[in-house]
């Protein structure tokens, strides 16, 4: 792979600046790893699905964007389909809320630093559904989830709660209308009214507003559900990989404790390993050969924050080098592992320190305004 990929893979600058181009040329060398290794081509989309999402065909957009979220889930999809739907679902969702990616509103670009984490701009949230490996794994996790809701449930409409949305609320409006308004209730957070106003557009062209319980601009860190709406469901994708810089840990820490009973997380539980391996080897997609896993470091779910220690080799191969790897289970057996995704591309750890054969690195997490991932010898 030209050094192209190395500056979206080495350097994180997709997770930087999530740009779109960046991150369709690092999918594109990572062919083998979606395709053969996809953990979620088993979540078939099943006919009945596909029927469904493309059910409420009309002449205002609305069909054409069901139409991109109906190829991008298709199991038979070949890679380029799918890169090419979430690009089309970019494109049509931009030009339906007014967001121009070539010439963007400063109010687009605003970004914001709050206390637990960066949250990114409106523009650079859209271009979230362009990592379409994500994209599709999280909107497949989120019907799994609805519907395991759904079957646990005695009466009353399933409560989603989904922090963060960003403009197009991408993994839960395009499917809402899988579900009566009387089945779903969807609550949906954001800090910035600008996404917000942007999601409300899109729920009114999908015809699902009589789906969604709320637009609430508010720090997702610290808000408070009320308590007589305690979701069954909460959808955070908040995060970059290694889960760094965005507020993800302190979200989920404070919506899962407001769940109600049972409640059920997407993403599940988002793991953080170490391996050694040969980053410029992997990026340029010749595969894990030689890697050795040392591993999980963290862990992350609706339970909790936990970190770990792991010992280093007594030996490390050549051209073999520290790496954080994220996996992340979105829901089931539903998984985004190394590489399918900008959030799973392994990242460097070029500041470790020297370290000697067998000694025991310790692991942290740092909730600071940049949160992060520390680690030191003992
Ligand atoms: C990575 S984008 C994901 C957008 C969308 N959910 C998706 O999956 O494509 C994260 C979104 O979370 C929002 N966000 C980040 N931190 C937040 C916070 N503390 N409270 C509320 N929203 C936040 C950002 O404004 C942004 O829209």
């Amino acid at each position: 792979m030209p050094a192209s990929c190395d500056a979206c893979g080495l350097r994180g600058h997709r997770t930087e600046a999530r740009g779109l181009e960046d991150a369709v040329r690092c999918r594109r060398s990572h062919r083998c790893l979606s395709r053969t290794c996809d953990p979620v081509r088993g979540a078939r989309t099943s006919s009945a699905l596909r029927k469904t999402i493309m059910s409420k065909a009309d002449p205002s957009g609305a069909a054409q964007i069901r139409g991109h979220v109906q190829r991008l889930l298709d199991e038979a999809a070949s890679f380029d389909e799918q890169r090419n739907a979430a690009r089309a679902l970019f494109e049509d969702l931009c030009a339906q809320v007014g967001i121009d990616p070539l010439d963007p509103d400063a109010a687009d670009e605003e970004q914001s630093s709050l206390p637990a984490g960066d949250a990114i701009s409106p523009l650079d949230a859209a271009r979230c559904v362009n990592d379409f490996a994500r994209t599709r794994a999280f909107i497949r996790g989120v019907v799994q989830a609805v519907s395991a809701a759904r079957r646990r449930l005695d009466q009353g409409p399933v409560r989603v709660i989904y922090a963060g949305c960003g403009p197009f609320a991408p993994l839960f409006l395009p499917i809402a209308h899988l579900w009566a308004p009387d089945e779903v209730r969807v609550l949906l957070l954001d800090c910035h009214r600008r996404s917000l106003d942007a999601a409300r557009r899109v729920a009114e062209l999908l015809e699902v507003e009589d789906r969604v319980e709320g637009f609430v601009q508010t720090d997702a860190v610290t808000y408070q559900c009320e308590s007589d709406w305690r979701p069954h469901v909460c959808i955070v994708e908040t995060m970059q990989r290694a889960l760094a810089k965005e507020p993800q840990v302190s979200i989920v820490s404070n919506l899962a404790g407001q769940m109600a009973p049972g409640g059920l997380m997407v993403p599940e539980q988002i793991e953080l390993h170490l391996a050694l391996l040969n980053i410029e080897r992997e990026l340029a997609g010749q595969g894990p050969a030689g890697r050795r896993e040392l591993g999980c470091v963290m862990r992350l779910s609706g339970a909790g924050a936990s970190c770990t220690e792991v010992v280093w080799p007594d030996d490390v191969p050549n051209g073999l080098e520290p790496c954080i790897c994220t996996r992340i289970r979105v829901f089931g057996d539903i998984w985004l592992s190394d590489h399918e995704s900008g959030l799973t591309t392994p990242m460097p750890l070029w500041d470790l320190p020297g370290i000697r054969p067998g000694q025991t690195i310790r692991f942290d997490y740092e909730l600071t305004p940049r949160p992060h991932l520390v680690y030191e010898p003992i």
